[in-house]
């Protein structure tokens, strides 16, 4: 063969193997390497608009100390199409949403199973959304860490599942997570106040725990409105979520109840356009401001 070839043909090789290596290296590129620990702690950071020592969710007046209200929307991933998941996730981020609300549920303090630590770990990797991990299962002690791990941002216990919700509260603080404290529809307002000062949201469930597309029950919107009430007057900065039968028909009542985060579950995913449902979520809570 003569030189001028065989170097023609060195160098095509040398170009294949080169861009087999890198076709290699792209495909083993680990996810989780995108979406950081670090880079999802910025994103924590831009929601928990008050860089407050306090670590509250909404804005802090430095001359007064008063709080001003961050209105959250958390489509609810219950609802969505989990053949479909990522697109679904996707969509509501791309439409500007603050949180995932995550329902997970055990069989026991509810009566229905829904998913665990595996799908948010999975999901973890895809998003950079704040992860409300909703826990409906008995003695969450057993496993706030685990879904620390898995990547939830804010951890809620039930009340009435949580034989020591004090320590449970400290433990997903002293993890570097946002604690948030739960009740039923009838559990009242002052069974909670003690552990006020132990959490930075409170939600109240405005459907009996453990299935989406139940009917809005108007009577939590009175605890609602009493825990407002009780935050405000103690200047707390507490976000107050509500969860269960929320859409544009009974939104307005809730916001004027006091609530700042919405979960939403059918009637984000369940609509025809995901991400316009998101933005006119948003679009309601800054005429209501107005
Ligand atoms: C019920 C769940 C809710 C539910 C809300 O146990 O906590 O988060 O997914 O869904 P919708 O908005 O459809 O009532
Ligand atoms: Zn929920």
């Amino acid at each position: 063969m003569r030189p001028r070839l065989q170097i023609h043909i060195r160098l095509l090789v040398k170009i294949f193997l080169y861009s087999i290596n890198a076709t290699q290296k792209f495909c083993n590129t680990d996810l989780t390497q995108i979406v950081t620990p670090n880079t999802r702690a910025a994103v924590i950071k831009a929601v928990i608009m008050s860089t407050n020592a306090d670590n509250k969710t909404n804005i802090k007046n430095p001359d007064s100390g008063a709080y001003k209200k961050i209105y959250k929307l958390a489509p609810s991933m219950l609802a969505a199409d989990f053949t479909n998941l990522g697109r679904d996730v996707g969509a509501i981020e791309a439409a500007g949403a603050h949180y995932l609300h995550i329902d997970v549920m055990d069989g026991v303090f509810v009566n229905n199973i829904s998913f665990g630590l595996p799908v948010i770990e999975r999901v973890r990797k895809i998003s950079r959304l704040v992860f409300d991990v909703h826990l409906m299962i008995v003695e969450p002690s057993r496993y706030i860490e685990a879904f620390a791990n898995a990547g939830a941002d804010i951890i809620n216990v039930h009340a009435e599942a949580s034989p020591r919700p004090i320590e449970d509260l400290r433990q997903i603080k002293s993890l570097g997570k946002i604690p948030a404290l739960t009740i039923k529809p009838d559990t009242p307002a002052e069974d909670i106040y003690g552990y006020l000062p132990y959490t930075d949201m409170v939600l109240v469930m405005s459907v009996e725990p453990g299935f989406g597309g139940q009917a809005f029950l108007a009577h939590t919107l009175k605890k609602a409105e009493q825990l407002a009430n009780h935050i405000a007057v103690n200047n707390l900065g507490i976000d107050i979520e509500m969860d269960g039968g929320i859409g544009f028909n009974n939104l307005k009542d809730v916001l004027s109840a006091g609530v700042n985060v919405i979960v939403a579950g059918s009637s984000v995913f369940r609509s025809r356009n995901v991400g316009g449902s998101v933005r006119a979520f948003y679009d309601f809570f800054n005429d209501f401001v107005d």
